[in-house]
């Protein structure tokens, strides 16, 4: 089979990066988890001590920093200049610190550049909000994977529980519906569904479930149907 370049997007929790990481383990493909690229911006800038709000500083850490994406044991891990910060980048201060980073255009460039490179062999799934309509517009297969409010909140709602944390359904469903529109509105590269990307709603679809239906649509694309 042809290799070749899958960009997924979407909002938070519809399950892209799990979708992306069977799918990549299925077809022995690279995946690039660009939300950990910008996590890892994010937390070398709180590293530094330096703060967000600094434009500056913030694009030369973008511009600076080299970031490693490797796979160890079915596991991602994920380097800053060569220290694993793993678990570092899902922090709540990274979290919080995130969307303050991404959305500035010097941290854009940078990242479009380095992702762009990423890709360039094909074999790649690269999931993230930008990817099909900025980052890799000729992709051979765009997803745009979504999900309601409601089962996204669930979904984190039960993975924080399970971790022992007592979270309020509402409060959740409330931060992830303010993510979304920030998501959407920001000036630089908004989440939006690309033109020609394939709508898959997991609402009421399991991981498995996309996963098969996007295997389907690469045969289809590897065999120009
Ligand atoms: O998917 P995630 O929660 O790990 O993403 C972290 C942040 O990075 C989130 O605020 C959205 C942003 N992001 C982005 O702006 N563009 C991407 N291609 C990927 C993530």
């Amino acid at each position: 089979m042809k290799q070749l370049i899958i960009a997924i997007d979407g909002p938070a929790g519809a399950g892209k990066s799990t979708v992306a990481r069977i799918l990549s383990q299925r077809l022995c493909y690279t995946y690039i988890d660009t939300g950990a690229m910008y996590r890892a911006i994010a937390w070398q800038v709180l590293e530094n001590g330096l703060s967000v709000g600094d434009t500056d500083a913030v694009a030369s850490v973008a511009e600076n920093i080299a970031i490693g994406l490797t796979e160890q044991d079915g596991r991602q891990i994920v380097t800053a200049n060569g220290r694993d910060i793993t678990e570092a980048i899902r922090t709540p201060a990274v979290t919080r610190a995130v969307p303050h980073v991404a959305s500035q255009p010097a941290v854009r460039r940078a990242m479009l550049i380095c992702q762009r490179q990423m890709a360039l062999e094909g074999g790649v799934v690269m999931d993230g909000r930008d990817i099909g309509t900025h980052v890799l517009p000729t992709a051979d297969l765009k997803i745009f994977l979504t999900a309601s409010i409601a089962e996204r909140a669930r979904r984190r709602w039960s993975e924080l529980t399970a971790k022992g944390h007592i979270v309020d359904f509402t409060a959740l469903q409330e931060e992830i519906a303010a993510r979304d529109k920030a998501d959407c509105e920001r000036d630089v590269a908004p989440l939006i569904q690309a033109a020609d990307a394939v709508l898959i709603d997991t609402t009421e679809l399991s991981i498995e479930g996309a996963v098969e239906e996007i295997l389907r649509l690469c045969r289809e694309r590897d065999s120009g149907v």
